[in-house]
């Protein structure tokens, strides 16, 4: 009797570390990459080993994720970088795709005024200058310490030697497959039925980032890429010229900086609306106290829904690139503003879509995407977003130059009031406008407590990409929880419109979800069997830093 007590003790103890040693992630010292595959963690904790700084290893993780994971990674996309030097010094660097000169506000419609079906998301006419490639110099000539050929060697030499498949590549690749025929006129790498294992070569991508590395940016934008580049756009249909890529330009932007409790977020601005959404949820919620609701209760998940609810209808309303329209950000983001859009709010019913309009303001004032996260030796963070938008962009693959491009195109609105692929719905300030950036919900955040680097955190998942930063930061701060832990749990999310919760179909609480319909809200399980896969890094209070790569890919966090 006495053994078979034993017996079950050691058996539970086992079992209570094995569940907690699945919350825990990695740990280090000093430095991590969070990304979302192995390989490109590694090269750019490599390049931080080697003495590089933060800033390095973003060109060198942005990169090796165009080889390693072509789903998102990119040199045909675009992106933004938030950061935070040791010394405190912060600041934002915008590389989103713009539109060409040639493009016109009616440019995705028919004679009859309506969207031309996947004439934004599939083949040439959906891409955007792509932003990439002038984002990691713009970077790297700022900051960078190691010379830029040291950093893209080991880029090159994975590109030559390949990656292997996981298996949820080879069922991502098989279900694209159809869309690379019709956007192809011939066949691409992809077409092969790859199955887990196999390992795939990019010998043509490695030619040009061979011609990037001695040339530097302007092969790109101006050199033999540009021009081949160039010539399969349009042969493919599309309109980008030469002149467009001339004169792409990366932007550095101010960052979005606001307070919860003692948390200092920074965050990215506009074109993207990651930070100004996220102020406006955190500073809708920050009133109510979430931690003695309970993680993912009833009264959780209604306060969040609420402040998501408005915070989107004001995204859709007064949003868009910065430099072609004025956005009253001080206001939006200020917490007067939001307790006021928060006095309808009652916990007995919930409030309709129909009910809520953007606020008034006066204007008095002066689908794929892949995060990482970098925190250096040196205490440098980088927090970074990079995406083609829809899983594989376009499905235009250039084979001669070995990358994708993006349909970023789609992220305007292209009629206002119509829903484009994440279903937002977009208006004036987001219509198309030759060299104008479309909105984004690109969020890359750095988080603070009492001054000092706290978090590094952001993810992919179109328009529920700014939720899952937030519930991330919340189940840290609120719910005490790990990184790891935090990035594991299941997650919601709502938009306005549709006015509807998506929720993730496992994790949650039976009670509370039929408590939320009887409470007036409509939850969507059928829609994300994921949201978002959040990569982030926390550093614990003894200094020493917790990884949190999200299970839901294929996402590692590797450091020392
Ligand atoms: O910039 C944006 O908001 C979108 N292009 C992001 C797309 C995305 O996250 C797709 N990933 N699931």
């Amino acid at each position: 009797m006495k053994k078979r007590l034993l017996l079950l003790l050691t058996l539970s103890i086992l079992f209570f570390n094995c569940k907690k040693e699945k919350t825990i992630g990695l740990i280090t010292d000093k430095a991590m990459v969070v990304s979302a595959r192995e390989e490109a963690s590694k090269i750019g904790a490599d390049i931080l080993q080697k003495g590089g700084n933060a800033f390095d290893a973003m060109v060198a993780t942005e990169l090796a994720l165009a080889v390693a994971y072509p789903y998102a990674g990119n040199l045909g996309g675009g992106g933004f970088m938030v950061y935070r030097k040791n010394t405190g010094e912060i600041g934002a660097l915008d590389y989103r795709e713009k539109a060409p000169l040639a493009a016109h506000k009616d440019m995705y419609l028919d004679s009859l005024g309506n969207v031309i079906e996947n004439k934004s998301t599939l083949g040439a006419m959906a891409v955007g200058i792509p932003g990439t490639v002038a984002g990691v110099f713009a970077a790297h000539k700022k900051f960078g310490s190691l010379p830029i050929q040291e950093i893209l060697a080991p880029v090159i030499a994975l590109a030559k030697r390949g990656v292997i498949v996981t298996s949820k590549q080879e069922a991502r690749i098989k279900k694209y497959q159809p869309y690379f025929l019709k956007a192809n006129k011939d066949s691409i790498l992809f077409d092969k039925n790859w199955k887990k294992g196999d390992t795939i070569k990019y010998p043509d991508l490695a030619t040009t980032l061979e011609r990037i590395s001695q040339n530097r940016r302007d092969e790109f934008y101006k050199g033999e890429t540009a021009k081949r580049l160039v010539a399969f756009i349009q042969d493919n249909g599309g309109i980008i010229t030469e002149e467009d890529l001339a004169k792409y330009e990366a932007k550095w932007r101010t960052p979005i900086t606001f307070t919860y409790d003692d948390l200092r977020i920074i965050s990215m601005s506009p074109p993207a609306s990651g930070g100004i959404c996220l102020a406006q949820i955190m500073n809708g919620i920050e009133p109510f106290d979430l931690d003695k609701y309970g993680h993912n209760s009833t009264k959780a998940i209604q306060v969040i829904t609420e402040a998501e609810r408005r915070a989107y209808a004001d995204r859709s309303f007064y949003l868009g690139d910065p430099d072609f329209v004025e956005i009253p950000i001080e206001t939006l983001i200020s917490k007067e503003y939001t307790k006021n859009r928060m006095n309808d709010f009652l916990f007995e019913k919930s409030t309709s879509s129909k009910d809520v309009s953007h606020g008034n303001i006066t204007m008095t004032e002066s689908d794929e995407t892949t995060h990482y996260s970098i925190i250096d030796q040196f205490g440098n963070a980088v927090s970074v977003t990079t995406t083609i938008n829809g899983a594989y962009g376009s499905k235009l693959y250039c084979s001669e130059l070995g990358f994708f491009l993006n349909n970023e195109m789609d992220d305007f609105s292209s009629k206002p009031g119509t829903p484009n692929m994440f279903g937002l719905i977009g208006a004036e300030a987001n219509k198309i406008e030759p060299e104008k950036r479309m909105l984004s919900s690109m969020t890359p955040t750095i988080v603070e407590k009492n001054g000092q680097l706290y978090m590094v955190v952001g993810t992919p998942g179109g328009s529920t990409i700014i939720t899952s930063v937030l519930q991330t930061i919340l189940n840290v701060h609120e719910f005490d929880m790990g990184m790891q832990e935090a990035v594991n749990q299941p997650r919601f999310h709502h938009q306005w419109l549709p006015d509807v919760i998506k929720i993730e179909p496992t994790g949650f609480d039976k009670k509370v979800k039929n408590k939320l319909r009887q409470l007036g809200y409509e939850l969507d399980q059928t829609n994300s069997p994921i949201i978002g896969k959040v990569d982030a890094i926390l550093v614990l209070p003894n200094g020493k830093l917790e990884g949190g790569a999200d299970p839901r890919g294929d996402d590692t966090a590797v450091g020392f």
